[in-house]
């Protein structure tokens, strides 16, 4: 009998032809092929035949004794959960997905209680107001899986077991952590929107256009990056509405503000700050274009396809107005802004005279500036300003998470 049982993701000791198994390509990454000899223990080799018919030796390293993994049987392939699947490995995971991806644009798939998320790069029909109500109440084996299924699962156990409960997201850069998260958050607003007026979720949901615009940049795997990770707390009442949010954030890119490689940006707010440099109420600031500054031009292209930065600063300024702070306080912050674009324009030069004494201009601290500003922000709209106290009974937390090169970038950078 096989020691290692039927449900052992790689070949037998033993296998017939027809057998179907997965073998490494530098190409694909993963390969079907088709046994077309039967195998016994001790063969040096495998006789396959790939899907388009050429065949090939797959010799086997006698020492190690690595076999490929076997395939899945079709009839399991495109299943909504991974653990249905009769053998779970890389190569069935990886085709599991893609075939539900391409096959029939679904890009959730649950594995367990993990939902599995794929980066679709274009806006899908299936975020709407009627989506979230079609999730709200249901249980998550009843529906496709869904970020709004993770999130009704969290709102329901925190309402039936009484616990607070949390949502770990995590990916690489690109991944779609900070889209998932911002789903998260607006099923949240929607099923635990507060009876009255006090508009406390949608201040809830403003904290992201103003955290992006601070804490996000260009780089050249997302135009959209996160250079922080984030924890976010959601308080809810005895009636599960939302009476507050929290958040805490690690790791911001400091050295983003002095130094961008090529093709990437600075913090977006430094370009929508140019992009309104015109109105009137910001000529003090005397800013011109990005392009004139040393800070927000070191990565060549100023602009982002797709993206108006004018706009997005509107928007940063009505997130602001939501959440309680008044105009003098944003132009303050948007002062302290311009001040660092133009600190990086000025130039310094060191001097020696003779060759014993020389004179310096120490560096700007443009980065620590940003950073105290950025911990000064976070403080301010997390506390008494806009009354998001965290006197709950209960609360979700959502974290996210980069992967490890991401974690690697920042650490590099800082
Ligand atoms: N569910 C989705 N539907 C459509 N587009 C998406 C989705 N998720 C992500 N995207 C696209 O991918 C881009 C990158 O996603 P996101 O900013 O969430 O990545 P991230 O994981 O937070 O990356 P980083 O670690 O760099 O912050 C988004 O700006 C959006 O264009
Ligand atoms: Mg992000």
């Amino acid at each position: 009998m096989d020691p290692r049982g039927s449900r052992s993701p790689v070949l037998h000791c033993s296998a017939h032809q027809y057998t179907r198994v997965w073998i490494p390509d530098p190409d694909e990454v993963w390969r079907s092929a088709e046994l077309t000899k039967d195998y016994k223990e001790g063969d040096k080799s495998l006789q396959l035949r790939l899907e388009d018919e050429t065949i090939r030796e797959y010799p086997i390293d006698v020492q190690s004794n690595q076999l490929p993994f076997l395939r899945n049987p079709d009839i399991l392939v495109g299943e909504n959960d991974l653990t249905a699947l009769s053998y779970l490995h890389e190569p069935a995971v990886l085709h599991n997905l893609k075939v539900r991806f391409l096959e029939s644009n679904h890009i959730y798939t649950y594995c367990g209680i993990v939902l599995v998320a794929i980066n679709p790069y274009e806006q899908l029909p299936i975020y709407g107001q009627d989506v979230i109500y079609a999730y709200s109440g249901q249980n998550m084996g009843d529906m496709d899986p869904h970020i709004f299924a993770v999130a009704e699962e969290a709102y329901k156990q925190m309402a039936r077991d009484e616990k607070n409960q949390s949502i770990i997201v995590s990916g690489e850069s690109g991944a779609g952590k900070t889209v998932s998260a911002k789903y998260a958050m607006r099923y949240f607003a929607t099923v635990g929107g507060s009876a009255s007026d006090t508009n406390i979720e949608e201040k809830v949901l403003a904290s992201s256009p103003i955290m992006e615009a601070i804490g996000n940049a260009k780089t050249t795997r997302n135009d959209n990056s996160s250079r922080f990770g984030k924890y976010i707390q959601i308080g809810f009442d005895k009636r599960y509405h939302i009476i507050g949010a929290s958040m805490r954030t690690y790791l911001l890119e400091k050295s983003r503000v002095v130094f961008q490689a090529d093709d990437e940006r600075n913090y977006h707010i430094f370009y929508q700050l140019c992009a309104a440099a015109s109105l009137p109420e910001f000529k003090e600031l005397a800013l011109t274009c990005a392009e004139d500054f040393f800070y927000a031009s070191q990565g060549g292209d100023t602009s982002i396809e797709g993206v108006d930065d004018a706009e997005d600063f509107e928007k940063t300024r009505q997130a602001f107005t939501l959440l309680g702070v008044r105009e003098s306080h944003q132009i303050s912050i948007f002062k302290i802004i311009a001040s660092i674009l133009h600190l990086g324009n000025v130039e310094i030069q060191a001097e020696r005279d003779g060759d014993s004494s020389s004179i310096s201009v120490s560096c700007t601290p443009a980065p620590e500036i940003k950073h105290t500003q950025f911990t000064w922000f976070l403080q301010f709209y997390t506390t008494g300003n806009v009354s998001f106290h965290l006197e709950d009974t209960h609360r979700l937390f959502i974290l996210t998470r980069n992967g490890f090169s991401s974690v690697a970038d920042n650490f590099v950078q800082e």
